[in-house]
């Protein structure tokens, strides 16, 4: 915020558990408040016209904020004390980071990054899958705008050094790892050492949604820039203490349930086969996450039966909450790619991605086993 910080701020540097508790809130600016009120003011008064301008002039990038500073609260839009707190208390969340800037959703954060970045003429190198919603704004969006991605399955590594050697006026390589629904992870190192060698210097994202800041560290692994989905890993202080528990609820359950005879794969990131998914797993995710993917026998049918027969799970499409939750991407959250897509990401009509939650893992396990023997 613009006002000065809390007075009480200590001499050293806290430790991050710390800082995405204390920073950027100065409860005196809250009526005294412990914690943070919700400012719902869409507009905000300026002390002088002089101190509208220099707002205005700082947030259209004309003039510097004095240091240790951000300008005047103008507009919500623009930003709001709930989102400076957010944005600051990120920062120590995520390894590496220096700044972050708060969305209104993750597509408006992704979309942000494209239309801030890309220009028509430039071109785009994106791994896939990706999140349905982005693979929809690339098809939609960036390519009538004469933006030309080129995109790789994710995990052929030789395949992205040679997609990212050979683009022209390449200016953003877009990596989902794991990717959604497939958890297919990507090399970000490789990746990184493949931008550097272009000419263009092109920019690395990694949407960093499925394992959140504290499993996996793409910031230290070079990249330009993390994204999330803040719906979900990130969304409240509760919910990040509770992913080390997810992770661990997930692991318990998808490693019981290989063995199931409705279950033809369990894609979980501590039961991969492959050997190259095995290295860069182990190289950069500290745990496998709360989200797993099921390939059950027998189609769309059995991955819907399986569904409808869910009593504690329940049938929708986000995931990274407290609450478990399971759905079929196929014809929901990747809808909207082709048939072409659909098939060069593997995700086929028996698919069913789950996202765990902090229930007793359990009874979800046993919820999950129950409505795999209800398959007709
Ligand atoms: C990996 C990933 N990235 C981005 C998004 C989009 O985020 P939001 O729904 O917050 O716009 C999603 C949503 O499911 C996602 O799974």
């Amino acid at each position: 915020m613009s006002k000065p910080m809390n007075k009480k701020e200590p001499s050293y540097v806290v430790r991050p558990p710390t800082a995405v508790l204390t920073r950027g809130f100065d409860p005196a600016l809250s009526l005294g408040s412990a914690r943070p009120a919700v400012f719902r003011a869409s507009t905000y008064v300026f002390a002088s016209p002089e101190a509208a301008e220099r707002a205005f002039a700082i947030a259209l990038g004309k003039q510097p904020p004095p240091p240790g500073e951000r300008g005047d609260l103008i507009y919500s839009r623009l930003s709001h004390p709930n989102a400076e707190i957010l944005e600051d208390q990120i920062v120590p969340l995520e390894k590496g980071a220096r700044a972050a800037a708060v969305f209104n959703s993750g597509m408006a954060a992704i979309s942000t990054i494209f239309l801030s970045f890309c220009a028509p003429g430039w071109s785009v190198v994106q791994t896939r899958p990706v999140y349905g919603g982005t693979q929809h704004m690339f098809n939609t969006l960036l390519r009538p705008l004469g933006i030309a991605i080129a995109s790789v399955g994710a995990g052929d590594g030789p395949g992205l050094d040679k997609a990212i050697a050979a683009a022209r006026n390449l200016r953003v390589i877009y990596l989902e790892t794991p990717a959604n629904p497939t958890l297919m992870m990507v090399d970000i190192k490789a990746a990184v050492a493949a931008a550097r060698r272009h000419p263009d210097n092109p920019l690395v994202v990694v949407d960093n949604t499925f394992l959140g800041p504290c499993f996996q560290h793409p910031l230290e692994l070079g990249v330009d820039l993390v994204v999330y989905s803040a719906t979900k890993y990130l969304n409240g202080f509760s919910d990040m203490i509770a992913g080390v528990v997810q992770s661990k609820n997930a692991q318990r359950i998808a490693e019981s349930l290989v063995d199931h005879p409705a279950v033809r794969r369990v894609i979980y990131p501590s039961l991969f086969d492959d050997p190259e998914q095995i290295r860069i797993r182990d190289a950069q995710c500290d745990f496998p996450g709360g989200i797993m993917t099921l390939d059950l026998r027998g189609g769309r049918r059995a991955a819907f039966d399986f569904l409808r027969s869910l009593k504690i799970l329940r049938d929708a499409v986000s995931l990274g909450g407290v609450e478990s939750l399971a759905c079929h991407p196929r014809t929901t959250t990747h809808s909207e790619n082709s048939p072409e897509e659909l098939e060069e990401a593997g995700i086929t009509e028996s698919l069913v991605r789950i996202s765990i939650g902090v229930e007793d893992w359990r009874d979800l396990q046993r919820d999950i086993r129950e409505a795999l023997d209800a398959i007709g």
